[in-house]
């Protein structure tokens, strides 16, 4: 009954005349052998989303994510809308594990998925109505000509608790686990897989989307699997992400289609950095703690003798200070008091004279 939720998503957006921005590489290499290579993972890393994503790393193709300090919110605000976040990086067989809480609201599917070029993917989606539910998916080169290959798993309060939903995907086989369990095995040889012909394997991104499926334009099958359609009273819908684990099997600066036959071994790994792992690698802007303990022992106690000199310095300037004022003081009182009061008026008035032309002269600078 329900076909692939980002080729509805897709068909969605073309009802509805909206035009994502395609990203540079929505080509589909089984019909184009000119789309470009995909960059390669090639390391392991675990994004935490209490903080911004890296855009070199990540695009937010639809919608805005809400950072908090547990996770981001990603947000139906208003009626119709969706989010959608893709990495830019791949892997070529691998691990993704991602700790999510679903959005509760008949109609709403969250999902977070692994999807190639030629419409493989692999899937965990949860569906809004039923909150001690989510469902695992997988597709092999867009055929979604039928839905026998989903599966329902329970997970107690998958709207307000986060669990850990992982992905575990290689040739021979792919599991699903939640929080250290595995719940589902499909083998790359098996009826569902068409022995191996639509079983995933080429290179996936990962994709996270919040969207409603029960809208009077989705098809009857469509609706029913959502449960129904959108009450958009019961807006915003949310669903949050805490982190995204990504391994990738496979190392090497990109992947390649070779020929049409979208299988495995038509895939040829590009030598080379991938320039993912090197924005990863890169040394982020260190705060002023971490380069305080980069220090080490001898260098803080450098600083703090430092900082006492200074210290002392500091009371030695202001005591002069404070007794330069009191004389000036003084000064200016004996001058009063012996009536020299126009010599210090004639000071001020040069004083003044003096700030206006300064003011003047910046006032008259011809515009460069
Ligand atoms: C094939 O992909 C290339 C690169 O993305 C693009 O420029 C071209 O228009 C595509 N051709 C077709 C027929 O889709
Ligand atoms: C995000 O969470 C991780 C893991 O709990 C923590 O190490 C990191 O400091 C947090 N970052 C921010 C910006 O809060
Ligand atoms: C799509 O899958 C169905 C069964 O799930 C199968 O009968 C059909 O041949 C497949 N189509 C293609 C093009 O492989
Ligand atoms: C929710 O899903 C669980 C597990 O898939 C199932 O056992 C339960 O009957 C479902 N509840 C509803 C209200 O559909
Ligand atoms: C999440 O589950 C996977 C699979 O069981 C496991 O390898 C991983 O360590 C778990 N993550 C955490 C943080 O426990
Ligand atoms: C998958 O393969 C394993 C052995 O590698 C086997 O034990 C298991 O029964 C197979 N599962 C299915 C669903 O075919
Ligand atoms: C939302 O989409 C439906 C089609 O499913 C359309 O009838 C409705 O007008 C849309 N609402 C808005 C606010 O765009
Ligand atoms: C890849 O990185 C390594 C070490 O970082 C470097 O030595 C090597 O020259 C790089 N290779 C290419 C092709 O850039």
């Amino acid at each position: 009954m329900a076909s692939s939720p980002f080729n509805v998503l897709f068909a969605l957006f073309t009802i509805l005349g909206i035009t994502a921005v395609a990203s540079a590489t929505d080509c589909n290499p089984l019909e184009n052998t000119t789309c470009p290579a995909d960059n390669a993972l090639s390391t392991e890393h675990t994004w935490w989303l209490n903080s911004t994503l890296d855009s070199e790393l990540w695009d937010m193709e639809t919608g805005t994510a809400d950072y908090t300090s547990t996770g981001a919110d990603f947000s139906i605000k208003t009626e119709n809308a969706s989010t959608l976040l893709v990495s830019n990086f791949y892997i070529f067989f691998g691990v993704m594990e991602t700790h999510v809480k679903m959005s509760p609201g008949r109609g709403i599917i969250s999902s977070v998925i692994l999807q190639s070029d030629d419409e493989d993917e692999i899937d965990w989606e949860w569906v809004g109505y039923n909150t001690s539910s989510v469902q695992s998916n997988f597709f092999g080169k867009g055929n979604t000509t039928t839905s026998d290959r989903g599966a329902f798993h329970n997970v107690a309060n998958a709207d307000t608790e986060y669990h850990n939903y992982t992905s575990y995907w290689d040739k021979e086989r792919l599991e699903w686990w939640i929080d250290g369990e595995k719940v589902r095995t499909v083998n790359y040889s098996e009826p569902t897989t068409l022995y191996g012909k639509n079983y995933p394997q080429t290179p996936c991104r990962v994709k996270a989307s919040i969207w409603p499926v029960g809208l009077p334009s989705a098809s009857v099958g469509n609706i029913e699997w959502g449960g129904g359609l959108v009450n958009w009273d019961d807006l915003p819908f949310t669903m949050s992400i805490q982190r995204i684990r990504v391994k990738d099997f496979s190392s090497g600066k990109e992947y390649e289609y070779e020929g049409t036959s979208g299988s495995y071994d038509s895939i040829k790994i590009v030598d080379g950095n991938s320039t993912a792992k090197a924005e990863i690698e890169k040394t982020p802007a260190k705060t002023l703690a971490e380069k305080w303990n980069d220090l080490g022992e001898g260098a803080h106690i450098g600083v703090y003798c430092g900082a006492a000199a200074a210290g002392g310095l500091l009371v030695a300037l202001f005591s002069w200070w404070c007794i330069r004022q009191r004389q000036q003081g003084r000064l200016a009182r004996a001058l009063n008091d012996g009536n020299h009061g126009e010599e210090l008026a004639s000071m001020e008035k040069s004083q003044n004279q003096w700030a206006q032309s300064r003011w003047g002269r910046q006032s008259y600078q011809p515009v460069p």
